[in-house]
């Protein structure tokens, strides 16, 4: 189960209007990942995949990715730090991939710190596996380890609905 409401959520197809709801979160769960120019291009790029989980109009979870040919290149995945540990990682990025495939990806792949131990278990719970390390490749050092998914044989994600 869910340890949320599911009735309560909703899964969503994120846009220019959300913009402010993507700061927020952008500054509570991503470290301040992009600027707020940056958030809008990703939000009104067609090339660009972006989904969120709502819950009584508030942004709880967002994640995005592009579409390359056909790879899915994860962006952004970030859950607000009091409603994590509750699946919303998981469900998003179940709708994210699904998603995916369905506009063309037969893989998807993304750069995890290795130290990232959160975003690494959850990857590995949607059947990604360590495909190689670019070594020293983030500002403070850390290897960022090459994550990659066959959609094709996707493994059902450990779902706890
Ligand atoms: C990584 C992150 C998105 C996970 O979100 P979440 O909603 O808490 O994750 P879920 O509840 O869906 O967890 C799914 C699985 O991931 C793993 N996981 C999640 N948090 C974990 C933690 N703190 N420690 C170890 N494993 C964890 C577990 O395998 C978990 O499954 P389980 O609960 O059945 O054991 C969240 O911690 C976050 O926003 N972190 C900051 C942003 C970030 O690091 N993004 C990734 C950049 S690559």
């Amino acid at each position: 189960m869910l340890k949320h409401d599911i009735q309560a959520m909703e899964v969503i197809h994120l846009g220019p209007e959300q913009i402010n709801a993507c700061m927020e979160l952008n500054q509570l769960a991503l470290n301040g990942l992009w600027s707020k120019q940056q958030w809008i291009q990703e939000l009104i790029d067609s090339r660009s995949l972006c989904m969120g989980v709502l819950k009584s109009s508030t942004l709880l979870a967002l994640a995005c990715g592009w579409l390359v040919v056909d790879e899915l290149h994860l962006t952004a995945i970030g859950v607000h730090p009091q409603h994590r540990r509750q699946g919303l990682a998981r469900l998003l990025l179940s709708k994210l991939l699904e998603q995916g495939q369905r506009t063309g990806a037969i893989h998807a792949t993304l750069e995890v710190a290795r130290n990232n131990s959160a975003a690494r278990g959850l990857y590995e719970s949607c059947g990604f596996k360590t495909a190689g390390c670019r070594h020293h490749y983030y500002s403070n050092g850390q290897d960022a380890l090459i994550q990659w998914l066959s959609l094709g044989k996707q493994a059902e994600p450990r779902q706890k609905i």
